[in-house]
């Protein structure tokens, strides 16, 4: 994904699965074409492929299992979101959290692949592990915030801070996002000045009565940055 970049992430929300999910994704590569900024969208298991067959815009899964093909029942490998043409994984997301063994194995299984990773992390120490693990992405989303209506950037600004800092330590090619009550374009300018180059997003976007105006005020706190 070029930077900076808007990740929505579906979750299991009415709103954004089955033909929804579809709907949001086009929407999203609709304002991605128009504005010039990357937008990736990660729907759930169930609807991935069918989103992947109408955008051509990163679509992420929001959860692989640690397992090579075979005999596992139920689970999700990163060799089958490849078959499909999946552009990443998010891994380790607060409210799928793994052990630090499967996600090595993941972020591996990505690279092998050709799968983009993005490692979500809960606290500065969590970050500082899975640094070493070089995935593409971390994102730091402080699990109190998630769902609400304070974003990571107002409420724990030095998170954020501390996070770039600690990564850049350990690896300068990842790049740094974060998430979390993220809501309006000012809390996105406020994560992009911290150092971070995009955010994961959900309730900001998903749950908004207008989901194309709630996408483009986010975008507006991301401008022209990098690229
Ligand atoms: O993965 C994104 C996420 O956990 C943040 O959720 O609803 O606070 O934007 P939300």
């Amino acid at each position: 994904m070029k930077t900076p970049v808007l990740v929505i992430n579906f979750k299991s929300y009415r709103e954004s699965t089955g033909r929804k999910a579809v709907e949001i994704s086009k929407l999203a590569e609709k304002i991605s074409r128009e504005t010039g900024i990357e937008i990736a969208v990660a729907p759930t298991s169930v609807d991935i492929v069918k989103v992947r067959e109408q955008v051509s815009i990163p679509v992420f899964a929001q959860h692989a299992d640690p397992i090579t093909p075979g005999p596992y029942t139920g689970r999700i490998n990163v060799e089958n979101l490849k078959d499909w043409n999946i552009d990443g994984i998010i891994i380790n997301h607060s409210e799928y959290q793994l052990r630090i063994s499967e996600i090595d194995f993941l972020v591996k299984a990505g690279r092998a692949n050709g799968l983009e990773t993005i490692v979500c992390t809960n606290n500065i120490d969590v970050t500082r592990a899975v640094a070493e693990f070089s995935p593409d992405y971390i994102a730091i989303e402080p699990p109190e915030l998630i769902g609400g209506d304070i974003s990571v950037s107002k409420a724990r600004p030095e998170v954020v801070e501390n996070s770039v800092r600690i990564v850049e330590r350990i690896d300068r090619n990842i790049k740094v996002l974060c998430g979390a009550g993220v809501k309006t374009g000012e809390d996105v300018k406020r994560a992009m000045e911290l150092g971070s180059r995009g955010i994961l997003v959900a309730s900001g976007v998903v749950k908004a009565r207008n989901i194309e105006n709630a996408i483009r005020d986010l975008l507006k706190g991301m401008g022209e940055m990098d690229g």
